[in-house]
Order: structure tokens, then sequence, then C-alpha cells
């Protein structure tokens, strides 16, 4: 089919879409974008979501973790992959101590990333501590996508990024937790770093469809860190990542061509220049221009 044909067949993708395709047996795919190069190619590859992840932290702008990431940052980041999203479900994810503090500045925020960058959703991390606050943000209009599991904003408390849930009271505590988020109206809930059997029995349990990283393929849909997908970020590569290519090579394989080429007078060459009318150039010689 023409390009122009499923361009115009295409839909947005909503919440809707979302929960239709758990209760369809079809799966959801989410990646992670902060800028409009890669939103565009997501888009265009036809993913149903996209997350502007605060993983921006590590990934792109190079911090040790999630936690000094700003609000600011993050609608930057956002802002330019809104541009570069046209049917994707984009979703903005609230950093750190931006939903802590109080409900009032939760929401506040939490409008930021609709207002400011387009955003159709947001994501928190936590579970009981988050519920209020989540059902807060969902009563002023704004879908919410839980995150529960390994939540990267705690590692802090949690001790390092670790396995959750791995024994019945932790899983239990889990699930209990999925429930609570289902309750309070989240339209879907990200697991990050769990057995695939404990991802499993949430998923049964959920009438909202379960995002996974790591949680096996039982979930209703999977996300991954493009970066991490494409080999544009090797400072450690989870266990659960698959990484598809090896970005970096390429890239430091252009570099290095380009600086070979340069040092050596190969580029330039004659294609890539611009040319000026034989007279002009003899005007401009004897200064008679
Ligand atoms: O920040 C992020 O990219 C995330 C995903 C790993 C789910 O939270």
């Amino acid at each position: 089919m023409p390009k122009e044909v499923i361009e115009m067949e295409r839909k947005k993708v909503t919440i809707t879409d979302l929960r239709n395709k758990k209760r369809e047996g079809k799966k959801i795919t989410m990646l992670t974008a902060y800028d409009y190069p890669l939103a565009r190619i997501m888009d265009e590859a036809g993913v149903d979501s996209i997350l502007v992840g605060d993983s921006l932290g590590m990934v792109v702008l190079g911090y040790e973790s999630t936690v000094p990431v700003t609000m600011d940052e993050m609608i930057h980041h956002a802002k330019a992959a809104r541009r570069g999203t046209r049917y994707a479900f984009l979703i903005g994810d609230m950093p750190f101590m931006s939903y802590q503090i109080n409900r009032d500045e939760a929401i506040r925020n939490a409008g930021r990333f609709m207002k400011e960058a387009g955003c159709d959703a947001v994501k928190l991390e936590g579970g009981y501590e988050v519920a209020e606050t989540s059902q807060a943000i969902i009563d002023a209009g704004i879908p919410v996508l839980g995150h529960l599991g390994l939540t990267p904003q705690t590692i802090s408390k949690l001790g390092g990024f670790k396995v959750q849930g791995k024994d019945a009271q932790a899983a239990k505590r889990i699930i209990d937790q999925a429930l609570a988020l289902e309750k309070v109206g989240c339209f879907a809930i990200v697991l990050e770093c769990v057995p695939d059997e404990l991802a499993k029995l949430v998923t049964e349990r959920l009438s909202i469809p379960t995002i996974g990283i790591g949680a096996g393929p039982h979930c209703d849909g999977q996300v991954l860190v493009t970066h991490d997908m494409v080999g544009l970020f090797d400072r450690f590569v989870p266990k659960f990542v698959k990484q598809y290519t090896k970005l970096s090579l390429s890239i430091s394989g252009a570099v290095s061509q380009f600086k070979e080429d340069v040092e050596r007078g190969k580029f330039p060459a004659k294609e890539h220049c611009f040319a000026i009318k034989e007279e002009d150039l003899k005007k401009l010689k004897k200064g008679e221009a």
C-alpha cells in the first residue's frame, strides 16, 4: 500500500486503543525518545507509544542516575519529542521530586507536560505512596501511567538496581499495589525488573495493560530504553535488554573516516562545493567587483 494511503488510514493512538489491545490479546509497543529525530523515526515505524523517560538523565545528559533530572529538562526534551510525534501516544515521565512534595505541585507539574509539551499522559514511579497523588492528577484530567517493581528514582532506598518481588511477600505487595493503582484510575502500569511469573500474575489480575521492562513475555506490552536497544549507551547493558544494533560503532566509524578524510584533503570533494560564475570570479580577482 502506498505510504500516503497508510498515512491517511493511521489514527492517533489513544488510551482506548491501548486498552483494546489488551482485550484483544495484541501486544503494545513502547520506546523512549527524548528528541525530534528519534521520536519521528519511532512514530513512522508505528510504535504505539513514546515515553519521554527520565532515563534521559543517564543516556543523554550523562548523569549517574535519574535523580538529578529536573522538570525543565524534561519539558525541554518532551517538547522536542512532541514535534516528531504524530500518531504515537506520548507520555512524559515525572522526574524525582516533581510529584512527592504535595498534591498541588504534582498536578501543576503534570499539567506542564500537557500544556507546554503537548504530552498525552504522565508517568509516576511508585505504589501506595503515589496512589492518592495519581488519583488527584487523573481527577484533574491527566491520564497516569503507573510504574512498579524497580523504580530507578528510589534506587538508593532499594539498595541498587535489583530485581524486585522475588519472595512471596514482596511479590504480593507488588500485586496489591498494582490493584491499588488500577483502582485510582491509572490507564496502564509499567512493571520493571520483576520475575516473569509475577508479571504474568499481575497481568492476569488487572483489566488495564501492563508494560514490561525486564518483566518477561507475559506483559501486555514491552518498553525499552531506546539508547540501550540501539547500542548508543553502553556504560552498562542490563540483562533484559536486546541490542538490535550497535549504533555507537557505526557512529565512531563514521567519525574516524571524517577525521581521516579532512586530514588527507579528501573531504570536501567537488560535489560538496558551491560554484561562482567564471566572469564574477575574474572581476573579483581583478578587484573590479
Ligand atoms: O525513564 C524511563 O525510560 C523509564 C522506562 C525504563 C520505563 O521509566
